[in-house]
């Protein structure tokens, strides 16, 4: 499951036996990837596109593994664009149900944080790794693309993701989530949606998610143009390895 339309294309590219079929706007590839079944979705934007999103695999497709890769934008300092981030638990920064429940605890699961499938967050951390290796990114983009987006050393982090229904796009709404949630590495708007219908269907999941902007006053131009240029090619990179381990 992909949250965007571009990454979904990389990944439908490596499927063979394809067919396709529309359920409640989205269309479901379902095929195979090596000799594993597989069915390829893009979620839509929001929470509430991703849960409808997963709900719909997990009844009408029968997975029994989701997979998420999308982009992010940085709240660590640390992170530059480009950076791959494995996520390790998920939050939903604009859960808030006080003074009923504490800030960030979701209704009836009694937590706010919510893990991915540790075996399947592992693999993600390893080929990624070697996704990041300057020689695999000098394959498969021009030095021109790699110096304009300024892919110079590009690393993987393993950690916590926060999502919500909100794109960051000016600096204050990024230090508000740093000194909200401490620790967190990116923001992004369907992982911790994806997390909580996983978790109540105890399907393991994960979700993988590269930095194309840092959640700040320049992210609006950012976004866009690494969505078109780069990240489509991380994705299908990262699941193809992953499906030939
Ligand atoms: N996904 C990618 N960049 C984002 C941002 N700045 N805010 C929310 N979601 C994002």
């Amino acid at each position: 499951m992909g949250a965007m339309p571009e990454e979904i294309d990389g990944v439908v590219a490596l499927m063979t036996e394809t067919s396709q079929r529309i359920e409640g706007k989205r269309k479901y590839i379902s095929g195979r990837i090596g000799d594993r079944e597989v069915v390829v979705v893009f979620s839509r934007w929001g929470k509430v596109a991703a849960a409808i999103t997963v709900t719909t695999l997990i009844h009408q497709f029968g997975i029994t593994e989701l997979w998420f890769t999308g982009v992010a934008g940085a709240i660590d300092p640390l992170l530059k664009i480009g950076d791959i981030v494995v996520a390790t638990r998920l939050i939903q920064h604009d859960m808030d149900a006080r003074p009923l429940l504490a800030q960030h605890e979701i209704p009836l699961l009694g937590q706010a944080y919510l893990e991915t499938d540790a075996s399947l967050t592992r693999l993600a951390v390893e080929v990624s790794r070697r996704l990041l290796e300057e020689q695999r990114l000098h394959e498969l983009f021009t030095a021109h693309q790699l110096q304009a987006f300024g892919l110079e050393h590009p690393t993987c982090h393993m950690g916590d993701i926060a999502s919500g229904d909100q794109f960051f796009s000016r600096d204050e709404q990024r230090i508000a989530l740093q000194e909200k949630l401490p620790g967190v590495l990116c923001v992004e708007m369907e992982g911790a949606a994806v997390a909580q219908v996983c978790r109540e269907y105890e399907i393991p999941f994960l979700v993988i998610r590269t930095i194309s902007d840092e959640a700040n006053d320049h992210a609006a131009i950012d976004f866009p143009a690494f969505i078109r240029e780069i990240s489509s090619n991380y994705s299908a990179e990262i699941i193809q390895a992953m499906l030939t381990k």
